[in-house]
């Protein structure tokens, strides 16, 4: 076990310990927040929760853990789910890589464990997209594991705890925080001890409007007590992400249907449909371009572009569109709209793409990731 004391961290005695447990638990048993996935032991919903919950805040997740579940109620139903459904259920969510990864898991749980969740901290952390924060989750709120389950909420609370040095975005500085946890969870209580830190860590111990004041555990704390609360946790600021340009085009015809197509390339939003999107330029270097503003095409550029890529012929509308923008974690797109009117809609279309002509009141039936979403809400605002 790694040894605290060469990063210069003093755990407190075994008294203070103890008493560190008992404040933090009771302030969670009048305090936790009533939560859907509080109120099950089923570890495949708990498992469900912490997925979703690992990029989410928790209001977003309520309606889509219940839809989730209502949708796919069972290991087998998630294995068995064809694409389209598993990023229905998460349309919107992002991050769609983690359902992708659920789906996997729910196979290996098939294959590998008779269709069973695991229940052992080894087995459940060697299932496919769980790492070592959500088989720590799992483990303890499920099973009652005496595991950790370290995130940034209950970094950010230990480093306040105990002046702690080290960045929490260095994910090599993690194991620091996993030693300290291994000695501060409640052995009895590992599934609440864990949640508690949680709940602490996103509202009295947020990262940007603590009161630390009202702190259950104040008196236990080093930032409290020094008046550091301000310096801690240390944590390096964020790459800013890159902006990408994208011409996308609104196209319809005469049925009001609208043509979709289904993106077939690995990587960020793979399988999703969208009004097609031609990248206009390799993500800018921000640098490069202070504004990161696109360079305005001519209008017969943009025509061109559709035509060369999709082979339809289209009546072109001087419609204006407001940009759509959406940031991902590390790519910040910059879409720019048009609008165009096809009289034919029984053309047979370039044999490479997936694509469809679809009416609005269809539109439910097909995965669409947020900026689709936008790009529709932007096409709302040039009729209304
Ligand atoms: N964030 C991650 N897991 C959570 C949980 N179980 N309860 C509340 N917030 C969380």
């Amino acid at each position: 076990m790694l040894n605290l004391k060469e990063y210069g961290i003093e755990m407190w005695p075994k008294e203070k310990i103890v008493a560190f447990r008992k404040a933090l638990l009771d302030w969670y048993d009048t305090n936790k927040r009533d939560l859907p996935w509080r109120r099950t032991s089923d570890p495949y919903a708990i498992w469900v929760s912490e997925i979703m919950l690992q990029q989410t805040r928790v209001d977003t997740v309520i309606p889509y853990y219940e839809s989730f579940l209502y949708r796919l109620p069972t290991i087998q139903d998630l294995a068995q789910a064809p694409e389209d459904v598993i990023l229905k259920v998460w349309e919107g969510l992002g991050y769609y890589s983690r359902v992708r990864n659920m789906q996997k898991a729910a196979q290996q749980m098939v294959s590998e464990f008779n269709g069973q969740f695991p229940r052992t901290h080894e087995e459940i952390l060697s299932l496919k997209g769980i790492g070592p924060y959500t088989a720590g989750a799992i483990s303890s709120i499920a099973f009652h594991l005496a595991q950790p389950a370290v995130d940034g909420n209950v970094m950010r609370v230990l480093s306040r705890l105990f002046e702690v040095d080290y960045d929490i975005g260095l994910p090599t500085n993690r194991k620091i925080f996993q030693a300290m946890m291994e000695v501060l969870i409640d052995p009895e209580r590992p599934g609440d001890f864990n949640q508690a830190l949680m709940d602490l860590g996103s509202d009295i111990e947020s990262p940007l409007n603590p009161r630390p004041e009202d702190s259950p555990v104040k008196e236990f704390s080093a930032a409290f007590r020094n008046g550091t609360m301000d310096k801690y946790p240390i944590k390096a600021a964020k790459k800013k992400p890159l902006p990408v340009f994208y011409q996308g085009f609104v196209i319809h015809n005469e049925k009001n249907q609208f043509l979709i197509e289904k993106n077939q390339k690995a990587g960020l939003l793979s399988g999703f449909w969208s009004f097609p999107l031609i990248e206009r330029s390799e993500p800018a270097k921000s640098e490069l371009n202070l504004f990161e503003v696109a360079e305005e095409l001519p209008i017969e550029s943009k025509k061109e572009l559709f035509q060369k890529e999709y082979g339809i012929e289209v009546l072109w509308k001087e419609s204006s569109f407001p940009m759509v923008q959406h940031i991902f974690s590390h790519r910040k797109w910059q879409i720019e709209l048009l609008e165009g009117v096809v009289k034919e809609a029984d053309f047979s279309p370039c044999a490479d793409k997936e694509i469809l002509w679809v009416c609005p009141e269809d539109f439910h039936l097909y995965p669409f990731a947020k900026p689709q979403q936008k790009m529709w809400e932007a096409f709302q605002t040039i009729l209304n």
